[in-house]
This record gives C-alpha cells, sequence and structure tokens, in this order.
C-alpha cells in the first residue's frame, strides 16, 4: 500500500543545492540503486549496535506478548538509515508496511484509507513528520493512542463527525529535524531514537557489503579509503562506491584499490576528511567574513547565499561531528582545526584540543544539544 510520495526540500519548500557527489539527500536517479542497496534483515543492517539491540529487545517483547510495537521515532541527519530501519521493523515483525510523508498529507481524509486498511500491528511510516499540518497531528493524537479516528461526514461548521475504529497499528516517524516536532507528537511514541553519523570502520563494512552487491571487486584498503571520505553517512558511501567503480573501469581494470579510490576521489572534489567546496565555502566564510564567529545561523546564511534550514539541517552536522565549528548560545564559531583545513593562521589563545573556538574563550560557548533551537 503506498500513498503519493513528494520531492524533498528544505523546510521552507526550496531544493537543496549542493555538490551533488557528497550530499547526504538522495539524488532523484537513486531511488534504484538506494533499493537494491538496502538491508534485507535486521542483522544485515551495520553498526549503530547499541540502537539495534533496543529494537531487538521491543521486537521480542511485542512477539512474546503477542502486541504491535510500540510508537517509534527514527530522528537524526539524512541518509544514516532511518526508512531503512522502519523497513526492517515491518519484515522483522512480519507485517505490512504503509507509507507516506509529512508534506503530502494535506487532511485528514488524506489519511482515513490508510489507516483503515491497515491490519493489527502494521506498519505506518510517516518520513518527514515534523512536516504535518496541525490538523493532521490532532486527526492522529487518538489514532496513536486509542486507536479510533474522527471522520467528518460532511463539510462545515456544523459538520457531523463519526467515530472509527482502526486495528492497533504501529506508527514509526523518521525526522532530520527533532527539534521541529511538537511536544504532544513527541509524548506519544514509547520508542525514540536517534541514529548518529557512522565510524569510518562502519562504513567499510557498508562499502564492502554494497560491493559484493553491485558485484565490484574492492580491497579491504579501498573501502577503507572510500569510508574515511563518505561523510558518516550510508548513502554518501554508496554514491562515492558506485562513482569510483565508474573511474575504476575506465582507468583501472575494475578493481577498487586504496590507490585508485583516491585518485577518483581526487578527481571529484571530494578531499581526504570527506570535505567538498561547500564545507570549505562555508569555514572561509565564518573565518574570514566574519572573523571566526560567533555568526548567527540568518547572518551567514544570507552571506553565503544559502537557505539558513538548510545549512542547519544539511551541512552543519557534519562539520560539528568534525569539531570544525561550535554552535554555541550566539552563534556559530570556527575551531583552530577549521583554520588549519583552510590554510589560515590559526588565531592566539588557541584551545590545546584543536576543537575549541579559535581565539576565544571556550566557557563563552556552550555546546549546543541536539533539537535544541538555534540562535539565529
Ligand atoms: N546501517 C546500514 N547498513 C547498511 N546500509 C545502510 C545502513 N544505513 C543506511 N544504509 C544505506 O543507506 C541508504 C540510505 O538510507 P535511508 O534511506 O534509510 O536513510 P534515511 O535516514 O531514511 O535518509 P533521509 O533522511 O534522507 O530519508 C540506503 O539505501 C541503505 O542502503
Ligand atoms: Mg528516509
Amino acid at each position: 500500500m503506498f500513498l503519493p510520495g513528494g520531492l524533498r526540500g528544505s523546510a521552507d519548500g526550496t531544493v537543496v543545492k549542493r555538490t551533488e557527489i557528497t550530499t547526504p539527500e538522495v539524488l532523484p536517479d537513486e531511488r534504484g540503486s538506494e533499493r537494491s542497496l538496502r538491508p534485507k534483515r535486521l542483522s544485515e543492517f551495520i553498526g549503530q549496535e547499541r540502537l539495534k539491540e533496543s529494537l531487538h529487545i521491543a521486537i521480542e517483547a511485542a512477539t512474546a506478548r503477542r502486541e504491535p510495537l510500540d510508537h517509534i521515532l527514527f530522528h537524526g541527519p539524512p541518509g544514516l538509515g532511518k526508512t531503512t530501519l522502519a523497513m526492517l521493523l515491518a519484515r522483522e515483525m512480519g507485517v505490512n508496511f504503509a507509507t507516506t510523508s509529512g508534506p503530502v498529507l494535506e487532511k485528514p481524509a488524506d489519511l482515513v484509507g490508510a489507516l483503515t486498511n491497515l491490519r493489527e500491528g502494521d506498519i505506518l511510516f510517516i518520513d518527514e513528520i515534523h512536516r504535518l499540518r496541525p490538523v493532521i497531528e490532532e486527526f492522529l493524537y487518538p489514532a496513536m493512542e486509542d486507536f479510533r479516528i474522527e471522520v467528518r461526514l460532511s463539510e462545515g461548521p456544523r459538520a457531523q463527525t463519526m467515530t472509527m475504529a482502526v486495528e492497533s497499528f504501529t506508527l514509526v516517524g523518521a525526522t532530520t529535524r527533532f527539534g521541529l516536532l511538537t511536544a504532544p507528537m513527541r509524548a506519544r511514541f514509547g520508542i525514540i531514537e536517534r541514529l548518529d553519523f557512522y565510524p569510518a570502520r562502519d562504513l567499510a563494512v557498508i562499502v564492502g557489503r554494497s560491493a559484493e552487491v553491485l558485484g565490484v571487486e574492492a580491497t579491504a584498503a579501498g573501502a577503507r579509503e572510500l569510508a574515511t571520505r563518505a561523510r558518516g553517512t550510508p548513502r554518501v558511501a554508496n554514491r562515492l562506491l558506485r562513482r569510483v567503480r565508474d573511474f575504476a573501469e575506465v582507468r583501472a581494470e575494475g578493481v577498487l584499490e586504496a590507490d585508485v579510490v583516491r585518485r577518483a576521489l581526487e578527481l571529484l572534489n571530494v578531499d581526504e576528511h570527506g570535505l567538498d567546496a561547500m564545507d570549505k565555502r562555508i569555514l572561509v566564510t565564518v573565518i574570514d567574513k566574519f572573523e571566526g564567529g560567533p555568526v548567527g545561523l540568518n547572518s551567514l546564511a544570507v552571506a553565503l547565499g544559502e537557505d539558513a534550514g538548510t545549512i542547519e539541517e544539511v551541512y552543519e552536522p557534519f562539520l560539528i561531528r568534525q569539531g570544525l565549528i561550535m554552535r554555541g548560545p550566539r552563534g556559530r564559531v570556527a575551531t583552530a582545526e577549521a583554520y588549519r583545513r583552510c590554510g589560515r593562521p590559526v588565531p592566539e589563545g588557541e584551545g590545546a584540543s584543536g576543537t575549541a573556538p579559535a581565539g576565544k574563550q571556550p566557557d563563552l560557548f556552550g555546546r549546543a544539544r541536539d533539537g535544541e533551537r538555534d540562535p539565529r
């Protein structure tokens, strides 16, 4: 059962621009290959051990009690496996999987069909759940809590409504913007799990598995080389793999050795840490135009000619993870390491760790927690 899907974009509807090769967002021509590379069982889902363990426990407990799974929310940056996990859950539980997404649902009626078609234990997956309209959210609350929905029988202020029962289903939500989810919505999920960037070691295993699926020969060193440049993101790792394969076929007899991977990625403009042209532009802007910060998100967005939400959602998490940018109450600050990577002299007063805000007193800038609203 499939509901209409929508094109991906940032929260305000603008299309995400970035060097395509390293964007964590899915590209239009990739949907087919994504499908073929998706793990089919939870045991094939690599890394995120703690999260997998808690899902295993939830699955076993629900199965033993012969009850549906609790409602589950996955959040975290794009391309880390939220959709994949939702599909795996359905397969592990042996239930049907229906999918829709926040922005395509206009009115409660758009969900009635899907909800009434669900059988006990089935999974309804709502992608980009932070983009649900308030009327839809309110329609969903009783469905999630008491498995009943209020259906309007006609239009207008005095329209009659009818209460209908739905089977006890499991709602699985996914979002890249946990901070934008309303509190009542959050409160209705029994399990809330965050996906984090993958260490290179796990990405190398993912590359190895994908290479096998694609029928490409990759050496262990080649897979590692590719993994370190994949920005902690399986989707990027798989994309780099496909592009490097093309290079290897044309220039290097098809085998992905470390040196072949290095040459191919150099040609594609991906540096040894996975930074691309846009990442560098952000760092250079913070350093050169704003003296290393702190700079508010909106000022930075204007200077870059880029949408603030996109910077925050798509570019920044990786830069923060790499210790190149810090988020504090007064805005973004470039770290000493960022100055070094950009070939700029590090200002005095640099913190010993190399990831403290360059030239600034570290205690002025607390680290922002995930989901926290940022200074604009
Ligand atoms: N742990 C993993 N092991 C193996 N492959 C993975 C893993 N996580 C993700 N992938 C691969 O990465 C691709 C992207 O994953 P997925 O579509 O689930 O990301 P997502 O978090 O839903 O992203 P988005 O926020 O853009 O919707 C999938 O095709 C899948 O093959
Ligand atoms: Mg997804």
